[in-house]
């Protein structure tokens, strides 16, 4: 029986192998991690160490070959794939690598998508994924497809559609990968709201300035987790002062950091 004390994520020797026989390769290494509801987890590591696998198990997008995955509480590993897709509508919002939208529908419409599983109506679908893009500042886009956005444009568009349905565990592989430092400002901020109104976020990134917003910073290594450092809250106050992305201010240096913050804290 979950209560208050129970992590909302639990692994135990959890490990996925890809390929057989010589080919077998250990994506995942006998993990162990534990991570309790409201944390917000950086997790950090070089290409191919396993950052991916890790949240589309978390995710229940994949399953693992060993170990144990409990989901508040719960051991989740032997549900059904139907199962699995309504815990995940109900509970867990995936922002994927590569935005995954859906090129046919608009953008109002995939953002709506999540909610069409839950069984609400059209109408208080679309109103609920306006809303949203609101947000993201998005509402000029919302007829708009997919394929006439800009790279950033796509990305908020991928983070509203895996916010809408309000999931309690937000899994964000790099949602800042390709994007300016305007839009990271936008998309970090909503992530940082979404934390302080109580949930879990675990985002896999390369970016060092972004592990600011965490609570805990996870380093990957070959399948296993290297370190694994909780941040105090005394040295997070400065949090938004460093500038995001680092990898970014050769293209597109951002022009007024400072004014901009204010003009989004007035709004609030
Ligand atoms: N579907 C797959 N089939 C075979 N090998 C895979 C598959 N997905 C990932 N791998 C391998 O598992 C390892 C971890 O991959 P991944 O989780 O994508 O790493 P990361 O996200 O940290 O870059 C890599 O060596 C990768 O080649
Ligand atoms: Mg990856």
């Amino acid at each position: 029986m979950a209560n208050i004390s129970t992590p909302v994520i639990e692994l135990r020797g959890l490990t996925k192998r890809y390929g057989v026989g010589d080919a077998e390769q250990k994506a995942l290494d006998s993990i162990d991690l534990v991570i309790e509801k409201g944390e917000f987890i950086a997790i950090m590591g070089p290409s191919g160490c396993g950052k991916t696998t890790l949240l589309n198990i978390l995710g229940l997008l994949d399953r693992s070959n060993d170990g144990e995955y409990f989901l508040d509480g719960k051991s989740v590993e032997n549900f059904s794939g139907t199962r699995h897709a309504r815990i995940r509508s109900q509970q867990i919002g995936i922002v994927f690598q590569s935005f995954n939208l859906i090129n046919r529908l608009t953008v109002i419409e995939n953002v709506a998508l999540p909610l069409t599983y839950k069984g609400i109506m059209r109408t208080k679908r679309l109103k609920q994924a306006s809303e949203i893009l609101k947000n993201f500042h998005l509402s000029e886009r919302e007829y708009y497809m997919p394929w006439q956005l800009s790279g950033g444009q796509m990305q908020r568009v991928a983070i509203a559609r895996a916010l809408v349905n309000n999931p309690s565990i937000i899994l964000a592989d790099e949602p800042t990968g390709n994007l300016d430092s305007k839009s990271s400002h936008v998309i970090m901020e909503e992530l940082s709201d979404i934390h302080k109104r109580g949930n879990t976020i675990i985002m896999v990134t390369h970016n060092p300035a972004l592990t600011t917003y965490a609570s805990r910073v996870i380093h990957m290594l070959d399948g296993n987790i290297a370190s694994d450092t909780k941040i105090p809250i005394e040295f997070k106050q400065s949090t938004t002062k460093i500038p995001l992305s680092t990898h970014q201010t050769e293209a597109k240096p951002p022009k007024k950091p400072a004014k901009k913050r204010k003009t989004k804290a007035k709004k609030k």
